[in-house]
């Protein structure tokens, strides 16, 4: 594997704004030591701005197809396409579009305090002293490290290191010229509290709005997908894509996620339990609207029972 490093060139042409951020189709890779990843025939298209989300247990082959949208892995069968081009040959000037963090951080994290690391594009880019060093504090103080700025990297936590490596993936977004057109994610919140996780949330939400950025992530962290994601991805063992569709499509599938070791979200659970109790409502994206589903199946403080018979036949059903 190529090391990732982030290129900042001095001319950004805009992509096909109608063209799929990344397209993935057919991919097989197979490892130098024999071992194999077929993501099968169901094609993976990232849309500008969409969010997209891979679920999968250990091993399933999210993080080789993240390496292969980020062009350091390169196809043996099939294609992966990043704004419409080979990911592997992007011209440097699109491959700047693209923020990246990987699993193994440490692999992108070169410089040798934070604030090093972090300057490492500005100052490779040639800006100057002062544009680039507002774009460093901008990117540690979105991430809220800025009082991180003189550590050495290498120190840090586990959850700290992954701020930086996302501080220096995003560096360019408080600027217009190279905000990221495609966020790539592998496991963002492994290692963040719940606070430094909604963090995160909340900055994808600004640089979706800020610059139409797309998102392809993968992550363990299921309970919060209904919520973030337009469309979820599912591989099972061996890399083949086992579901793909909207949250409330994949979610209301239980048995396609508990054959591959998936909890589904805690929500989903609870509204397919109801609904075997005879309360059917539409699948809830977070806490509070599942409150406001709940309240709505309530009139005047009064809830609306299931009938008995239904509450009986879940009861005989379900136990
Ligand atoms: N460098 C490598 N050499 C050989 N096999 C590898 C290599 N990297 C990954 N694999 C294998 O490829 C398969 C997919 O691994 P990958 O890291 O993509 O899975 P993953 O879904 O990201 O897993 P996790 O949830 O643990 O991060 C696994 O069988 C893994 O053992
Ligand atoms: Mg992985």
């Amino acid at each position: 594997m190529r090391m990732f490093r982030r290129s900042t060139p001095p001319h950004t042409p805009e992509p096909d704004p109608e063209a799929p951020v990344a397209l993935v189709e057919n991919l097989r890779h197979v490892y130098a030591d024999g071992t194999a990843v077929d993501f099968g025939d169901v094609p993976l298209a990232v849309r500008p701005g969409e969010r997209v989300v891979l679920l999968g247990p250990n091993g399933s082959g999210k993080s080789t197809l993240l390496l292969h949208v980020l062009g350091l892995l390169e196809p043996q069968k099939g294609s992966v396409r990043v704004f419409g081009r080979p990911a592997h040959t992007l011209p440097p000037e699109w491959r700047a579009r693209v923020a990246a963090l990987l699993q193994q951080v440490d692999e992108q994290i070169i410089g040798p305090t934070v604030w090093d690391d972090v300057a490492f594009s500005p100052r490779n880019l040639g800006l100057d002293r002062v544009d680039a060093d507002r774009l460093v504090e901008g990117a540690l103080r979105r991430l809220g490290i800025w009082e991180l700025r003189h550590r050495v990297p290498h120190a840090l936590s586990a959850g700290e290191r992954r701020k930086v490596a996302l501080a220096g993936a995003i560096v360019f977004s408080a600027g217009t010229r190279f905000g990221p057109r495609l966020l790539v994610l592998d496991e963002p919140f492994a290692a963040l509290d719940p606070r430094s996780r909604a963090a995160l949330l909340a900055l994808i939400e600004e640089l979706r709005h800020d610059h139409g950025t797309a998102v392809l992530l993968s992550t363990q962290f299921v309970h919060t997908v209904p919520e973030f994601a337009d469309t979820v991805c599912v591989l099972a063992p061996g890399g083949r894509i086992a579901a793909h569709g909207a949250p409330e499509e994949v979610f209301a599938r239980p048995e396609v996620l508990e054959s591959l070791d998936i909890e589904p979200p805690v929500l989903s659970q609870l509204f397919r339990s109801l609904e075997r109790r005879g309360i059917s409502l539409p699948a809830p994206k977070s806490v509070e609207h599942a409150a406001e589903l709940l309240a709505g199946h309530c009139r005047d403080g009064v809830c609306r029972l299931p009938d008995l018979s239904s509450g009986r036949r879940a009861q005989e059903e379900y136990g």
